[in-house]
């Protein structure tokens, strides 16, 4: 059974988009794509059926030659079963995730994306929604950097297990 990742913002159009498509690619590159797969979801329902929002696709093209693949949906309860990890972008995404898992049952399963950042000191990944093209290129190299510290956390899991 492979690993299951979910990565969870609040449209599922900028932040998580990313996070997914960044981490399918390190995995791609580790030869990893049996053993771990990614998904994402938004907590709101504002962009269901959504592709990722083009200022983002723009910046991930940039800065690392990937495109951003997926629709948006939103998280749903069921998502806590389904899912061995699930990453928050920021502090508001897993209070909402978390909102839905009222007696705590799936708590350890949820986490803050910032956790796994190596070399940023940042604790979430900032909403760049209203913000400049700027805002999406912190995205991206914010994402990289827990998406690498993430992928090393499950490997080092997996060798354990
Ligand atoms: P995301 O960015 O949560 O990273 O997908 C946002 C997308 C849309 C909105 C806010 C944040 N919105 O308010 O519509």
């Amino acid at each position: 059974m492979p690993y299951k990742l979910l990565f969870v913002c609040l449209g599922n159009i900028c932040r998580s988009p990313s996070a997914e498509n960044i981490m399918n690619h390190l995995i791609e590159q580790a030869g990893l794509s049996n053993s771990i797969v990614c998904d994402s979801a938004g907590t709101s329902s504002y962009h269901i059926g959504s592709p990722p929002d083009r200022r983002m696709s723009a910046a991930a093209a940039a800065q690392l030659g990937i495109q951003l693949r997926g629709r948006a949906r939103q998280f749903v309860k069921s998502d806590f079963q389904e899912f061995d990890l699930i990453l928050a972008m920021d502090r508001d995404n897993y209070d909402n995730i978390l909102a839905l898992d009222p007696t705590g049952q799936y708590h350890n399963k949820v986490h803050l994306m910032c956790e796994f950042c190596t070399r940023h000191n940042l604790k979430e990944v900032p909403d760049p929604y209203y913000g400049g093209i700027e805002g999406f290129n912190r995205v991206i190299d914010l994402l990289v950097d827990a998406c690498e510290g993430l992928l090393q956390e499950i490997s080092k899991q997996q060798l354990e297990a």
